[in-house]
């Protein structure tokens, strides 16, 4: 073995036969290749011709209102439309140890992140007069403590038998100089692959065969961390269906060129997202003739897609994106560390990569301090203190 099992070989050289033979086997089941996509990793960022995309705007929706509104309610109260939410994450810039969707982020009472986000979702069900299926992405890591804490919190409510759990694949880690990571005697130090692996982790996990007897035609996905996401929600179903795309993303309008957030635009003809650090200066300031950023329209993690399509792209290979993040670890003397600042690589598929992989996809505009308050930080921006002040905004009681 090369060096990039430094860690792992010197835990086989001084471990007594049993504890040998449990790590020997964990290796044995582990898929090393990812560990390529670092010497790959600079051209899995080399990008095609961007070009602007119109998005449906507020103006336009709220003219439309009875079109859209008449074609998503029909949708979701046929039953076609699936969630799923991606909370399958490490949420190492929050720093708990639990599950995101388990932080109590109430002032003067208890009040979760999972709960906001069932709170919104009930919503929709009391308007639609029915049940939404939700399918619920942890990772092995975190998913006994999620399915814990629906299950003492009565699932805020919904009716258990449309919630389903189903777990992402782990992938190894390493440090900087590109060498496995252990967190344990006998363990290696994996992490969730990304939210890219959803759907592949879905079909994985069986729940193609749910999805197939409950006739869902369209999946909405979308993440734990924004506490004002609005999901299943009826214009956004509507107005993708009525555009005839097979996908749909909600987008809020770039406060500033320079804003630090991944627009929607086309790639080489394809439905894209360009990062911020990947337009340049002529890109992020162009104008439109009514003044309007041509790229003007930053994507919240919330996509709808046509589920056939899904199964279509299912079995292709996505980029995989070397991450620089916090990875715990066990050093070579055997000592636990959490480091303060990312010391290692994680590898991970991303669903804005799903995105490109769609013939069109329509960019739905919706109001930012109505639908946006994600929770990254503890404090500062897009924080834990920056969610509350809009959840107030939006008359929630904390
Ligand atoms: P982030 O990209 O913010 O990652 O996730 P994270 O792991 O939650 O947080 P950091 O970067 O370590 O601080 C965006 C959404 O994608 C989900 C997260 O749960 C969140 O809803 N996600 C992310 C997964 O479901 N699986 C993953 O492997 C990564």
């Amino acid at each position: 073995m090369s060096d990039k099992f430094y860690y792992i070989n010197k835990q086989l050289e001084q471990l007594p036969e049993k504890e040998k033979a449990v790590l020997q086997k964990k290796l044995d089941a582990i898929d090393f290749s990812v560990l390529k996509e670092i010497e790959r990793r600079a051209t899995v960022t080399e990008r095609g011709v961007f070009a602007p995309l119109e998005a449906v705007e507020v103006d336009e929706i709220e003219k439309r209102a009875d079109e859209f509104k008449e074609i998503g309610l029909k949708t979701l109260r046929d039953g076609k439309v699936g969630l799923v939410l991606l909370a399958g994450g490490q949420g190492t810039r929050l720093g708990f140890d639990q599950p995101k969707g388990t932080v109590n982020i109430g002032l003067t009472k208890e009040i979760y992140i999972f709960e906001c986000l069932m709170n919104n979702l009930m919503q929709v069900v009391k308007e639609v007069g029915v049940f939404i299926p939700l399918y619920i992405m942890t990772s092995i890591s975190n998913k006994k403590e999620t399915v814990d804490f629906f299950e003492e919190h009565q699932y805020f409510g919904y009716d258990k038998s449309y919630i389903k759990f189903f777990i992402q694949e782990m992938v190894p880690t390493v440090d900087f100089e590109g060498r496995v990571l252990m967190a344990s005697n006998t363990e290696l130090a994996m992490a969730p692959n990304g939210n890219g692996g959803w759907f592949s982790s879905m079909v994985l996990d069986g729940m193609l065969e749910d999805v197939h007897k409950r006739g869902i035609e369209w999946i909405n996905v979308f993440a734990v961390d924004n506490v004002l996401q609005k999901m299943a929600d009826p214009m956004f179903i509507g107005a993708t269906i009525a555009s005839g795309c097979e996908s749909g993303a909600k987008v809020v309008r770039k406060a500033a060129p320079d804003e630090k957030v991944g627009v929607l635009c086309t790639e080489d003809g394809k439905p894209s997202i360009a990062e911020y650090y990947e337009m340049t200066e002529e890109m992020a300031t162009a104008r439109k003739e009514n003044g309007d950023l041509k790229y003007g329209f930053g994507v919240i993690l919330n996509y709808l897609f046509r589920e056939d399509k899904l199964e279509q792209i299912a079995n292709r290979h996505m980029p995989i994106h070397v991450v620089e993040k916090k990875i715990p670890y066990m050093d070579e003397d055997g000592k636990k560390i959490k480091p303060e600042k990312p010391n290692g690589y994680k590898f991970e598929t991303l669903v804005l990569d799903m995105v490109h992989m769609m013939a069109d996809c329509l960019p739905y505009e919706v109001i930012r301090e109505k639908e946006f308050a994600p929770i990254k930080n503890l404090h500062g921006v897009d924080s834990i203190d920056t969610a509350r002040e809009l959840l107030i905004q939006n008359g929630v009681e904390l």
